[in-house]
Formats: structure tokens, sequence, C-alpha cells
């Protein structure tokens, strides 16, 4: 039976939600434009789920159909002991898939206790190949060291490894071609992501934006693609090299292109907060219903009935679009 089915979490209009993104802390060692303003105010550790909050929210929602488990950050890496969570998350019964978001920079020396905690599927934040344009866009010169995390990881044989790179006007276009090659020799999937209107600096619009097509356009002209069909609910459009090559392009056009309508995702915010949705302006406060002595019943039944409001869809670029209070790293990407 296909998994999607068996989920008892309906989203309004039927979609079925089986996969939770956990940010685990809102720190980061990167202050990427199109994510974080320079300065920024960390929520104190105190409101900060503890794994044991979080292992125990998993348990109650595995009960109701989630059976994907993302982590997030900010930094994920930054939060001491992630192995540990990762152990504590493949104990609970009915999670089937746990992955991680990363910038990658802990990577060269964490790499090995996250492969050895079971973690397989890492997704790599890399939006340049170029030093400079990396130390411009993550404002922190790290290029040198996301790249040794990264050829760890593929030594220890993470699979599989999927590199995001977020689409800017003036950043993206000319590297298009050497993230295909990229993609060709190490057999990563490159993921180009559009940017969307969750910054801090208010630098989104039509300025910065990059249509995720633009660039499969460009690559399509020197390494021909194919599309690959069985996309399932995940929001990447997926292309193979026509040629038989290893590795992948995708492109998630949340902006040209949303794919709200199948969306099978929830957020749990590093403070407990339920998110419906990536754009959504009111939140469900989990970690008071945690530290209040709620039962775990009435906590699945508050998730629930949160998970059923879930926002149709975003409406950028539309009349009536409410930008979030919450940047994308206090969201969890
Ligand atoms: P897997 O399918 O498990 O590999 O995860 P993923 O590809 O969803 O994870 P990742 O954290 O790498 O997500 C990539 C990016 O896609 C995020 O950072 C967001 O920019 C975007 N994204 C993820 N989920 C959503 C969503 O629900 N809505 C929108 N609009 N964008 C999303
Ligand atoms: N638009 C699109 N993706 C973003 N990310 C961060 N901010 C944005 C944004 N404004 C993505 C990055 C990173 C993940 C954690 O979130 O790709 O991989
Ligand atoms: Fe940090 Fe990730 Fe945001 Fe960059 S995208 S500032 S690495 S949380």
């Amino acid at each position: 039976m296909n998994p999607e089915q068996t989920s008892q979490l309906r989203g309004a209009q039927g979609r079925h939600i089986t996969n939770l993104r956990v940010s685990v802390t809102d720190r980061c060692n990167f202050r990427c434009i199109y994510c974080m303003p320079e300065e920024m105010t960390w929520i104190p550790r105190g409101e900060i789920l503890t794994f044991e909050e979080i292992q125990r929210v998993l348990g109650i929602v595995s009960r109701l159909g989630i059976d994907k488990v993302r982590l997030t950050g900010g930094e994920p890496t930054l939060r001491s002991d992630l192995p540990d969570l990762i152990r504590m998350i493949h104990a609970v019964e009915g999670i089937r898939d746990v992955g991680l978001t990363t910038n990658g920079f802990r990577l060269s020396t964490l790499a090995r206790p996250l492969y050895d905690a079971g973690l397989r599927r890492l997704n790599i934040s890399l939006d340049t190949l170029q030093r400079h344009k990396f130390h411009q866009m993550a404002r922190r010169d790290a290029f040198e060291q996301v790249m040794e995390g990264l050829w760890e990881a593929g030594r220890l044989g993470f699979h599989p490894i999927k590199l995001n790179a977020v689409t800017m006007r003036g950043y993206t276009e000319d590297e298009a071609l050497d993230f295909a090659e990229l993609a060709r020799e190490r057999d990563f999937q490159i993921r180009f992501i559009e940017f969307m209107p969750l910054d801090a600096d208010g630098i989104w619009g039509p300025e910065s934006f990059v249509p995720g097509q633009d660039i499969v356009d460009r690559i399509n002209a020197v390494f021909p693609l194919e599309p690959v069909s069985d996309n399932g609910p995940e929001p990447t459009t997926r292309f193979r090299f026509r040629d038989g090559s290893q590795g992948e392009i995708g492109i998630i056009p949340s902006v040209s292109n949303p794919f709200c309508e199948s969306c099978n995702r929830v957020r749990i915010t590093a403070d407990g907060k339920l998110r419906t949705c990536l754009f959504a302006t009111t939140e469900t406060d989990l970690r008071d219903s945690l530290r209040n002595g709620c039962s775990d019943d009435e906590i699945a039944r508050r998730f629930a009935e949160a998970v059923y409001r879930k926002e149709p869809g975003h409406l950028i670029n539309q009349k009536g679009f409410v930008k979030p209070e919450r940047n994308m790293s206090r969201i969890g990407g």
C-alpha cells in the first residue's frame, strides 16, 4: 500500500500529511543573504525543545501517520550531540526515514558520527562553486571547509546527497554548467531552489529572482536532460541526463510553479511551534502542551486539528500575500 494512504493526518483539500521537518536550533554560523540578517537575536536556550521533547512528539505523531522526518536549523549541526538525536529518532516506531539539511560546515568532522548514528540522507546547501561568491552569499569565507565536508560525506557513502542551490540573479546563472558537471562527476542530485520571500533584509523581488527553468534550459543546451517521471509528493521537479550519466538536476519551483496542492509536510520550529505551511502566519504551540502536563492524546488532538486547518497554499506574487514574521532560519528551511 502507498504509505501516503495510511496517514490519519489530513490537511484541508484532502492532503495526507506524512512528512515532518523539525528545526533543532535557530542558530547558524553563516548569514546567507537569502535567509538571515547580519545580526540576529537567538531564541533563549530554555525555549528550545529538548531531545526528549522532540522524541516524545515524534512518538505521538508517528502514530498519526508521520513516517518521514527531516532535521533542519538554523544550522542543525550546531546543536550538541546531534548524533544522539538521530539515534533517538531511529528508535521511534513508525519513523522510517530521517534526513538532515545542513550547510556542511561541520561535516568534515561530524559526518562520521552522523553516519555511525544511522543517518544516510543528507542535503547540503551549496549555492556557488566559487569561493569569493560563497563569501558574498553566506557572508562567511567558508567555501573550502564546506567542500571538505561534502567530499567526506561522499567518501562515507551517504546516499542520496542532494545539493541545494538557491538561485539568485547575478549569482547562479553563470554556474549552471559547473553544477551540472559536478552532478555528473560525483553522482550528486543538484537542486536549484527558487528564492522565496523568506529573507530578512527584504532583498527578494523581481531583480533577484531567477526561475528554476532558466537554469534547466542552460544545462539542457549542453547536457540534454529528460524528466524523471515518478516525482511523488516531493516538491522537486527532477531531471536525469539523457546520455545516461550519473547524477541528477532538480528544480524546486516554489514561486514559478507552486506545488502546494500536493504538499505533504508540516514543520516544528526549534521553539516548539507547529507551522502547517512555510508561509503560515499562525502557529500552534506544542512546547506549551509538552511542558504543561498535556497527555499524548491531547497533544495528538491539537496536532491533528492544526494540520486539518493547513493553509491551501502561499500567495507569493498575488494580492493578499503576507510575509511571515519569521525569516527562513527561524522556520527551518
Ligand atoms: P527530501 O525530499 O527529504 O530530500 O527533503 P527536501 O528536499 O524537502 O529537503 P530540503 O530541506 O533540502 O528542502 C529543500 C528546500 O526546498 C527547502 O530549503 C525549501 O527552500 C524548499 N522547500 C522545502 N519544503 C517546502 C515547502 O513545503 N514549500 C515550499 N514552498 N518550499 C519548500
Ligand atoms: N528561499 C529559498 N530557499 C531558502 N533557503 C533558505 N532561505 C531560502 C529562501 N529565502 C533554503 C536553503 C537551505 C535551506 C536550509 O533553506 O537552500 O538549503
Ligand atoms: Fe544558515 Fe542555512 Fe540560513 Fe544559510 S540558509 S543562514 S546556512 S540557516
